[in-house]
């Protein structure tokens, strides 16, 4: 199996600088000091809302940041024409309400097929990769295959809230399914939501796990030991899970 990428998600440090409407921290600087300790691959969500990354960023990360750029953002007009004008390297999907305090459930691909499907082939058209966030469940990866999209980002945040070993063995399961699944249709495997130093582990273990989006334990640790070793604490953990 190849190294698994760890894309960091630095939306966190722009929700603080939005708190306070100051210019500090600023989140290009952040994913500079992410690259520099070992990230594969920088995430950031413009959302509609603008409530933390701002436009701003995404410009200035797509001439500073070295590694791939990923654009989390939801399927709407606006969003594409920002995408296929700023070309990140990989867009992906996300459902999006205003009133969540993150992203809540996956794509519904098969509810949103007309929608997805002319999304998809504009920012293809443009040179972007897609990659749509979804939930482990068989019609919503058999959908994202037929759609056209190279990569799923499985939704993990029901395994990270899962309650005692059995209920968190069958998410995992479900998940470990969802990998197949994926992979056998030709889709690259990512997952994401969630995700902590402890419970990273047993995700890093599922069968064809290429890249893991990371954002909020990564920062709460940041904030008490810095954001370098906080990354290269992670890195080092998905490297002896993956062995
Ligand atoms: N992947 C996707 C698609 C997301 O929407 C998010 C949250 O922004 C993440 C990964 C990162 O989640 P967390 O902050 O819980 O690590």
């Amino acid at each position: 199996m190849g190294r698994i990428h760890l894309g960091v998600n630095v939306d966190h440090v722009a929700t603080l600088r939005q708190a306070r409407g100051t210019r500090y921290p600023d989140p290009v600087l952040a994913a500079s000091l992410a690259e520099l300790a070992g990230a594969d691959q920088i995430t950031i969500h413009l959302r509609e809302d603008r409530r933390h990354i701002q436009d701003r960023d995404l410009l200035v990360m797509r001439k500073t940041v070295q590694v791939p750029l990923n654009l989390e953002m939801a399927a709407t007009a606006e969003m594409t024409a920002i995408a296929c004008e700023q070309t990140p390297d990989t867009v992906t999907l996300v459902p999006e309400k205003r009133q969540e305090r993150t992203t809540e459930g996956g794509l519904d691909c098969v509810g949103q097929q007309a929608l997805l499907a002319s999304t998809i082939g504009a920012l293809k058209q443009a040179g972007i990769v897609v990659s749509l966030f979804i939930g482990a469940e068989p019609d919503q990866i058999a959908m994202a295959a037929q759609l056209g999209a190279q990569t799923v980002e499985l939704h993990t945040g029901e395994y990270c809230q899962a309650q005692g070993a059995l209920h968190q063995e069958r998410e995992l399961e479900r998940l470990r399914a969802g990998c197949e699944q994926a992979h056998g249709l030709g889709l690259r495997v990512a997952a994401g939501h969630g995700l902590d130093y402890h419970n990273v582990r047993a995700v890093c273990a599922l069968p064809h796990m290429a890249e893991l989006n990371i954002g909020h334990a990564i920062m709460a640790r940041a904030v008490l030991v810095g954001l370098e070793r906080a990354v290269r604490e992670m890195r080092d953990i998905i490297e002896q899970s993956s062995q």
